[in-house]
């Protein structure tokens, strides 16, 4: 099951485009923190999108100018800038995807947990919102550490009674994609065309990508295993070293955040077999979130596509990665019990 679902997945182009179905309903999105180093590029990426209506931008600073230069571009996307805490309900009404990646970035030397009291904090103040004002909405957590930040989200919502499981996720398709760039680049194949799963969490050892199950199938040496599982684990660290001080990733995570947005919006349109890795509350496997391929579909996640057939390097792998993963999520679990 696992490998034909993973071999129908179709070369990840996006589509920015104003040639429309008519059965296509377009969606209202909002992106929380528009005005940070990945806001403001996925908000421009999401204003060229033809499955958007409304776009609306909440942060507490800066959103009024973003809005306002966004919204001179010639897209059918209709902008709406909100800042500060009273306009945030505003902000969310009606919205169908909920994008959050307000909060610190890392700094050279600081592991995403350096991240965990500033971001848990803004993220359980978020989704308390979103469980007020759009609890239907499917919410895309982008703020680090995910392996933490998807579990308080989680928990906020159950507080609230309006807890969905298909309806939170957290970000990994830059795992996704960074894989896939690599490989190919190690490959001479063409990155589009190559799909790795990538499974675990969202932070060092606990990213696991399957090299073992690319599409189509590759071969590596051990020395070459080791290399592409390093660099794939340590990518986000390669961005904070070069940018010195001033940032993470924020262009490419603004390209896989729109990515992602856009497998949810055809999904939510009813396209069916789509499929993208997230990190979720987990079902099958014997951690409380894990991220998986995940198919999607009208009401967010379907289900999961699970970890298929495993090497035994990377069984390995989810044992070393086995403490640090638990601990992050117990010490979001924790926190949300805390914040409550
Ligand atoms: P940034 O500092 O450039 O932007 C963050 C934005 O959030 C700022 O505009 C700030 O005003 C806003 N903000 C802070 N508190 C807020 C609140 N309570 N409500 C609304 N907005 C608020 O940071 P950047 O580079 O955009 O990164 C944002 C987050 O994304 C970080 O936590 C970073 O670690 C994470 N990240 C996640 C990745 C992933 O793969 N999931 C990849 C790269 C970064």
């Amino acid at each position: 099951l696992f490998i034909s679902f993973i071999s129908s997945v179709t070369p990840k182009l996006i589509r920015y485009t104003s040639i429309l179905s008519p059965s296509i309903q377009t969606k209202n999105v909002a992106v929380l923190g528009a005005s940070g180093g990945i806001g403001q590029p996925l908000s421009l990426l999401l204003k060229l999108s033809p499955l958007i209506n409304n776009l609306s931008l909440y942060d507490i600073q800066h959103t009024k100018g973003v809005g306002v230069d966004l919204s001179h571009i010639e897209t059918q996307v209709k902008v709406k800038a909100y800042v500060g805490k009273e306009q945030l309900s505003d902000a969310l009404k009606d919205m169908d995807l909920v994008l959050i990646p307000a909060g610190v970035p890392r700094k050279p030397g600081m592991t995403r947990d350096d991240l965990f009291i500033t971001n848990a904090t803004i993220v359980a103040n978020l989704v308390s919102a979103c469980a007020k004002n759009c609890s239907q909405a499917i919410l895309a957590i982008i703020t680090n550490p995910i392996n933490s930040t998807v579990p308080i989200a989680t928990e906020i919502m159950k507080a609230y009674n309006v807890y969905n499981e298909k309806k939170i996720i957290g970000v990994t398709t830059l795992d996704v994609i960074r894989a896939a760039t690599f490989v190919a680049e190690a490959k001479g194949l063409d990155s589009l065309r190559v799909f790795v799963p990538v499974i675990g969490g969202h932070s060092g050892n606990t990213i696991i990508p399957l090299l073992s199950q690319i599409s189509p199938p590759v071969s590596f040496s051990q020395q070459e295993l080791d290399s592409l599982t390093s660099r794939i684990q340590n990518a986000g660290t390669e961005v904070v070293e070069a940018k010195a001080g001033t940032g993470s990733a924020t262009l490419s995570m603004a390209h896989a955040g729109a990515r992602f947005s856009f497998s949810i919006l055809d999904a939510l349109n009813g396209k069916t077999g789509i499929i993208d890795c997230g990190y979720v509350a987990s079902q099958e496997t014997e951690f409380k979130y894990f991220a998986t391929p995940l198919l999607l579909g009208r009401n967010g996640v379907e289900t999961s596509i699970g970890v298929g057939k495993l090497s035994e390097y990377e069984t390995k792998l989810i044992e070393k990665a086995k403490p640090e993963l638990n601990a992050n999520i117990q010490k979001g679990i924790d926190f949300a019990k805390q914040y409550l």
